[in-house]
């Protein structure tokens, strides 16, 4: 089957708040009294409210002393295991845009708010906490594209993964600012990752056919693809743009400095989720979500384009293959032909996954970190954004390096025993299938990329 892929893809995730993150608090002395009015609330307001409040990801509320005071404990733990915020990517390796994560210091403190009872402090000098918008801050949007339907998710404690696709007919082919995911069920859709498909003029007579949800683990590659009615009317392949929106709870949309990523968009089109991961719940519920998207007023002067690497990209050496009880490396590159700056990193392997590091050699042989994930958890699949373009020169080598464990001792292991494994092939696959796969997002280079912030908020 042939997909002619653009080699451009528009942006994924941004992180509402800044860098703020350094660890130069560490030696400085920890007050003999932590009090939630002193010195928790601004903590929880700023890493955890944005996840833990009604109607977001986060299980239960941290915005009142009365939230805070009754988790007091369970806060101690999650944050001193790093578990919370989660962000599994080494902030010693690289930085990157709106990190999640607590200082030494700051972890230290909550610690010491349980140990002491969870003293309140006059919680009457605390401003009001703060407001955060419901949904990404880029105004109205443009355009509005609905799921065809609600999805019944059942109360039976499972984790789903659907393939599902939403179609849209614009007023006229435009182009692409930002596009945005909103979960109906922000509880349970955990991640989404969506690719898009413009319709050629005249091609597609009804986008709105075949428009549904269909269980990944029952029906997956071109049989979906069937099913999903997503060909043009005489059987061939509409462009597809990959990895298009991804989303995971707790994001907003990047939007990137003018000039920078934009995508074209035909009038008929329909967003293909390739993966719509539902959590678990115990009692039946629905889920109806949408996409937002905010046109740009021309096309891009430096389009976003994509690097793939691993699985269904470029070889892993050795094959990617786990026996029963086995822990194991596994290595792919790819060397760069031209000039480069890089916007986003997204790493990927599925449960197996133990460790992932991406480095980058240079022809001057300068070693420049890219990402690196010491502890693996497949619920928390980031794509990572620079905090300023990261140029590279051609000849420039992508290293990646993923380890994966298949002992029974991974808390992710999906089997009991541990069954051999075997790397996937196919762009759509199974999660109890492996893939070991890093993307790169980036611009062509121009001089002084290093100084091009991608801070826009
Ligand atoms: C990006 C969203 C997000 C942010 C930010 C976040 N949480 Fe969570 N938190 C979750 C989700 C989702 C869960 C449910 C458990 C899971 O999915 O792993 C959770 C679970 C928890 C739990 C229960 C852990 C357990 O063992 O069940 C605690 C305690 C917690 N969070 C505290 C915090 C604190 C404290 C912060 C800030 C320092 C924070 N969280 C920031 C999303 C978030």
């Amino acid at each position: 089957m042939r997909w002619s892929v653009y080699a451009f893809t528009l942006l994924l995730l941004a992180w509402s708040c800044g860098m703020d993150t350094t660890d130069t608090a560490t030696a400085e002395a920890l007050p003999d009294t932590v009090t939630y009015a002193a010195h928790v609330a601004p903590i929880l307001w700023s890493n955890c409210m944005p996840c833990h409040r009604p109607g977001h990801a986060g299980p239960f509320p941290l915005i009142t002393y009365r939230d805070a005071q009754r988790k007091a404990q369970m806060i101690k733990l999650a944050t001193g295991k790093g578990y919370m915020p989660p962000w599994p990517a080494d902030t010693s390796y690289r930085r990157f845009l709106g990190e999640r994560a607590l200082t030494r210091h700051e972890i230290a403190l909550l610690a010491r708010w349980a140990d002491q009872g969870a003293l309140p402090g006059d919680t009457s000098l605390l401003p009001p906490p703060p407001d955060l918008p419901e949904d990404p801050l880029l105004g109205e949007p443009d355009h509005v594209v609905w799921l065809p339907d609600s999805f019944h998710i059942p109360g039976d404690a499972r984790d789903r993964f659907m393939i599902a696709k939403a179609p849209f007919q614009l007023e006229r082919d435009t182009f692409l600012r930002a596009v945005a995911f909103v979960p109906g069920n922000r509880q349970l859709v955990h991640h989404m990752n969506a690719a898009l498909i413009n319709y050629p003029r005249g091609k597609k007579q009804d986008v709105f056919a075949g428009a549904r949800y269909l269980n990944a683990e029952e029906i997956h590659g071109p049989e979906a693809f069937a099913a999903l009615q997503l060909t043009n009317d005489d059987g061939s392949w509409p462009p597809l743009v990959p990895s298009v929106v991804n989303h995971l709870p707790g994001l907003d949309p990047l939007v990137l400095p003018d000039g920078l990523g934009g995508l074209h968009l035909k009038r008929e089109g329909a967003f293909l989720l390739n993966t719509l991961h539902y959590g678990p719940s115990t009692r039946d519920t629905t889920d109806r979500s949408r996409f937002l998207l905010w046109f740009a007023p021309g096309p891009p002067e430096r389009p976003l384009q994509e690097l793939s690497l691993g699985s269904t990209h470029t070889p892993i050496d050795p094959p990617l293959h786990l026996e029963p009880g086995e822990v194991r490396s596994f290595h792919t590159q790819l060397t760069l032909r031209k000039p480069i700056s890089v916007v986003t990193v997204n790493p990927h392997m599925h449960l197996l996954g133990k460790s992932f590091v991406a480095y980058a050699v240079t022809p001057a042989r300068d070693t420049v970190p890219l990402v690196r994930i010491p502890e693996w958890d497949f619920k928390w699949q980031y794509a990572y954004t620079l905090p300023y373009l990261l140029p590279l020169p051609s000849g420039t080598t992508i290293h990646v390096v993923g380890i994966f464990d298949n002992t029974a001792d991974n808390p992710h292991q999906p089997f009991r025993p541990p069954r051999a494994i075997t790397g996937t092939d196919s762009r759509f696959m199974r999660t109890t299938d492996e893939m070991l796969q890093f993307f790169v997002t980036y611009v062509d280079q121009r001089p002084g990329d290093e100084k091009i912030s991608l801070f826009t908020k």
